[in-house]
């Protein structure tokens, strides 16, 4: 099913570049979006994630050009646009799509990748603005593009690195290095427990078919880049500066309860402690999940997803009363009816929820799901299932 929806994206899109520059293209690149499994808001503190590729892809068809400039069809835009290759290009005062294109060809210029220039088709399924990063894998199929067309050999970190530049550069969001990080560097059949702090991936198997992803879009999304964002970053740093650390990543619990006090203030009550101790908890439970899914203690797996959820609902503030419908009909199935856990995935304020079922129940569950959640919200979900992908890679050329 995953396949024949790539192949289709990859024959539209070979089918696209023939009409919009009268040949075919010589090269092929695709990057995947990523679902996170557990590590939610804990990349920016320095602490750990769990994220995996997901069968949903940003793919560019391109040739080289001796123009100096890119010309890039999108067909999210519908837009034909001339871009420079230039390491300093003034960033768009309006963050648009094209921002993330100009930033990623940018970093990439500025971090060796020089070319003569390039005709370019982009074209993506993974769902826009959905909260399975859609925008790092349109910065990470472009870069994979100009690494290709440059020939220019980068470490494996330096790719993600120049993205996520890209991202607080070009779309002016200070995001962590997670979503950049999985599109780039993901491997078929295993999530990625990566520690942010020493930026050192480890790979997980993930190979049990008795065991799958449901991933289901609330199709509702509030503000994110806007100020909830930078807000909560800002409260991490400032709960960090006050313990006296760097990266809250650097916190035990039995600190940050020990030091309760130095985070409650008339001004704040004890939000910057509920921050804290979400971020500080999410790698205690983060690496429990990880641990315990190569067991397969399901069991383990199951409570902290839900541990997780909650905090991102009660402590971090960042769900949203749709997926907390979707998380709370998950619960309601239960381990039972197949669903060991559920949660609340992404940057959050809307998007999806993540959920582990039992491959047997699958489709059963994602029929529950979408009629519970219509009945309940008035709103369709789109549901589907997916295996850990590949990250970023040339298909072509
Ligand atoms: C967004 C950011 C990531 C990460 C998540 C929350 O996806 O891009 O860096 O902070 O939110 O876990």
């Amino acid at each position: 099913m995953a396949d024949n929806l790539f192949d289709k994206l990859l024959e539209d899109t070979i089918a696209l570049y023939q009409v919009k520059f009268g040949d075919k293209p010589q090269i092929i690149v695709r990057a995947p979006g990523r679902v996170n499994l557990i590590g939610e808001h804990t990349d920016y503190n320095g602490g750990y994630v769990f994220p995996m590729a997901i069968e949903r892809y940003t793919v560019i068809a391109a040739s080289p050009n001796q123009d100096g400039v890119a010309k890039i069809y999108s067909d999210a835009t519908k837009e034909l646009a001339t871009f420079q290759l230039d390491a300093n290009a003034q960033p768009a005062a309006k963050v648009r799509w094209s921002s993330y294109v100009q930033g990623a060809i940018s970093c990439s210029i500025e971090k060796g990748a020089h070319t003569s220039g390039f005709n370019a088709v982009i074209n993506s399924n993974v769902p826009l603005g959905g909260g399975l990063s859609s925008s790092a894998s349109l910065e990470v199929a472009v870069a994979t593009l100009m690494e290709k067309l440059s020939g220019v050999k980068w470490n494996p970190t330096d790719k993600p690195l120049l993205c996520q530049k890209a991202e607080h550069v070009y779309a002016k969001m200070a995001c962590g290095i997670m979503d950049q990080f999985i599109s780039a560097l993901g491997q078929k059949d295993c999530a990625m427990l990566l520690d942010c702090r020493s930026q050192e991936p480890k790979m997980i198997p993930m190979t049990d078919p008795a065991v799958s992803v449901l991933i289901a879009n609330s199709n509702v999304k509030h503000s994110l880049t806007g100020s909830e964002y930078p807000e909560r970053r800002a409260s991490c740093e400032e709960a960090a500066k006050r313990l006296g650390k760097t990266l809250l990543r650097e916190v035990t619990m039995e600190e940050l309860l020990a030091a309760k006090d130095k985070l409650v203030d008339e001004k704040n009550g004890d939000r910057l402690f509920r921050r804290a101790r979400h971020a500080v908890g999410e790698d205690v439970r983060t690496l429990k999940m990880a641990e315990a899914l190569v067991a397969q203690d399901w069991k383990t797996v199951g409570e902290q997803m839900y541990a997780s959820h909650d905090s991102l609902r009660d402590d971090y503030e960042v769900s949203c009363p749709e997926i907390d419908v979707l998380v709370e009909i998950a619960r309601e199935i239960g381990m039972q009816g197949g669903v060991i856990g559920s949660r609340i995935t992404g940057g959050g304020f809307g998007g999806c929820t993540v959920s582990l079922v039992f491959t047997d129940k699958v489709e059963q569950i994602a029929k529950i799901y979408s009629q519970k959640y219509r009945e309940k919200t008035g709103i369709a979900a789109t549901i589907f299932s997916t295996r850990p992908a590949q990250g970023a890679c040339v298909l072509q050329g």
